[in-house]
């Protein structure tokens, strides 16, 4: 596609952000049930239904230019939910709990910036309807990521600080077998 016009990078922009809240829909519920406490797996699966929205939201303004909302892949989120995944499979418990919120926030800003763009857009091409739909998401990520902020701050990081090193080192190979050691005793 060649964005030759500020509508074609309006366009581009509703195209990338539709791409990225659809690799979110899969990662929250993962992020979810990668978390023991409960408070930080509600935020996520309360995001989960606002993100559906979101994405409707975005597939409506789109409809309404007479654009389809394929595009190619979002590679900015694509990126971030790789590394929040990282933080899954390496990280322990309340440190994990911690580093699911760090994600989780590099998310919301991310479609902060993209969100602000497009209503900006929005606005200077006269899509007042547009505008509005967009400025409803901004808030919505707005409220998430401001939630975020008061579960790290209100306990989460605070156990993620006083979390010992696991017996058998730091490394991640000793951290794994002693993983699989566990699951097997369970057995
Ligand atoms: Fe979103």
């Amino acid at each position: 596609m060649e964005l030759e016009t500020l509508r074609d990078l309006y366009v581009h922009e509703l195209k990338d952000l539709y791409s990225a809240e659809n690799q979110i829909i899969k990662a929250l519920p993962k992020m979810a049930k990668a978390t023991k406490n409960r408070q930080l797996a509600s935020a996520f699966n309360q995001h989960l239904g606002q993100t559906r929205q979101q994405a409707k939201r975005l597939e409506k303004i789109l409809k309404s230019h007479k654009e389809s909302t394929r595009a190619p892949k979002c590679k900015g989120m694509e990126g971030l939910l790789e590394e929040g995944d990282s933080v899954i499979k390496e990280a322990e418990k309340d440190v994990r709990d911690a580093g699911l919120i760090a994600a989780a926030q590099r998310v919301e800003h991310y479609e902060m910036a993209g969100y602000g763009c497009a209503r900006t857009y929005a606005q200077l091409l006269g899509d007042r309807a547009g505008a509005r739909l967009l400025n409803t998401t901004l808030q919505e990520e707005g409220r998430t990521d401001k939630k975020l902020t008061t579960l790290a701050k209100s306990a989460i990081n605070l156990r993620a600080k006083k979390q010992k090193k696991s017996s058998n080192g730091s490394n991640g190979v000793g951290n794994a077998i002693s993983r699989i050691v566990r699951k097997l005793k369970r057995r």
